[in-house]
């Protein structure tokens, strides 16, 4: 028998809302993608060059109605969420103004319509998002653990073990900048726009990524953490004499490609050294960061060529902020 389950995702700057079928079989969770909606804030965040907390709660405040419409339409109107089974959301880490936005509109609607209400780490949402490959598919229950998920967004940069579903431990993370972050940082020093991370890459198409020898902060250390901070400075000290000021002639697109290389060794780098440690089954790579065509691309050759795990990357809708990796740890949550 299959159920419905109502998603809410408002951590950060996208307001995103999606109804999905579920039901669980002998060996595998089984899911069917009956809307998926996402209000992008871009539009509104572009001219400060980063996410602005008050204006992002008030953009959620006003879209958290009609794209809760959007997603039940489907099934009918607001009315018709008591059809539903029962509804997930997004709890933390985010922004707390727009947090509580999402939170607020499923507490509601729980209580309202007598609905279960399960709460959701965000990173957990970025890590199911990789097994949603197709509006229908199947999640194994077993035979897929251990799972070394690379969970690289605009808050975090984090390697986590799964042993079974829901059960997660971070075995290294960033000690200073997220990876989303830097990019973010340095679109902003080479004024490339916002959001960094798809500007950079635009910009890094062309680029010769060998021109400009950046640091590969902490690749060699013998633990799983991440540094991004140094990288960041070394490409402002690219553009900027450190101690006068002085504007430096340097060419964007190497320096964008040089540094897209570097950012995407450093997290390979780990990756490998996280894969010798645990032996995973499977490989995943999701967060905003992992919609970098060219991540994608060297992530999944260079560590198929060292392993037979099987690598799992969400499609690039599903890279960035999404209600369907939410979705789907609810429904994993409501049969544990
Ligand atoms: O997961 P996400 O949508 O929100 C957070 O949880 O932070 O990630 C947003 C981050 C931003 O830093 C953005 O610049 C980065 O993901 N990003 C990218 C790309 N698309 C988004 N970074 C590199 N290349 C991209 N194509
Ligand atoms: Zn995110």
């Amino acid at each position: 028998m299959s159920k419905k389950i109502l998603a809410i995702e408002s951590s950060c700057d996208e307001t995103a809302a999606c109804l999905m079928d579920f039901s669980s079989g002998e060996m595998t969770y089984n899911f069917e993608i009956i809307s998926n909606i996402v209000a992008s804030q871009i539009e509104l965040h572009k001219k400060w060059g980063g996410v602005y907390p008050e204006l992002a709660s008030r953009a959620h405040l006003e879209a958290i109605i009609p794209v809760l419409g959007e997603a039940i339409a489907p099934i009918g109107t607001i009315d018709n969420v008591k059809e539903i089974d029962s509804v997930a959301v997004t709890k933390e880490p985010g922004l707390i103004g727009s947090l509580l936005v999402g939170i607020g509109a499923a507490k509601f609607l729980g209580k309202y319509f007598d609905k279960p209400v399960s709460e959701i780490n965000h990173l957990e949402g970025h890590i199911y998002s990789a097994f949603a490959t197709s509006d229908k598919f199947q999640i194994p229950k077993q035979n897929i653990f251990p799972i070394l998920a690379l969970v690289v967004s605009g808050g975090h940069t984090s390697l986590i073990l799964m042993k079974s579903h829901i059960e997660y431990e971070t075995i290294g993370q960033t000690i200073d900048d997220a990876a989303g972050e830097a990019f973010d940082k340095v679109a902003r020093i080479m004024e490339l726009g916002y959001p960094g991370g798809p500007e950079i890459e635009k910009c890094a198409k062309n680029g010769n990524e060998d021109a400009y020898k950046l640091p590969l902060s902490m690749r060699n250390s013998k633990d799983l953490n991440f540094s991004f901070s140094g990288l960041k400075t070394a490409v402002l000290y690219l553009t900027k004499e450190p101690k006068t000021g002085r504007l430096l002639d340097y060419n964007k697109t190497d320096l964008a490609a040089s540094f897209q290389k570097t950012v995407t060794e450093i997290l390979i780098g780990k990756t490998i050294k996280a894969i010798e440690q645990y032996s995973p089954k499977s490989i995943i790579l999701s967060g905003g960061v992992s919609a970098n065509g060219y991540l994608r691309e060297h992530f999944a050759s260079r560590i198929s060529a060292i392993t037979d795990a099987q690598i799992l990357i969400p499609p690039k809708n599903l890279s960035t902020d999404n209600a369907v990796g939410i979705a789907i740890a609810g429904a994993i949550r409501s049969f544990k």
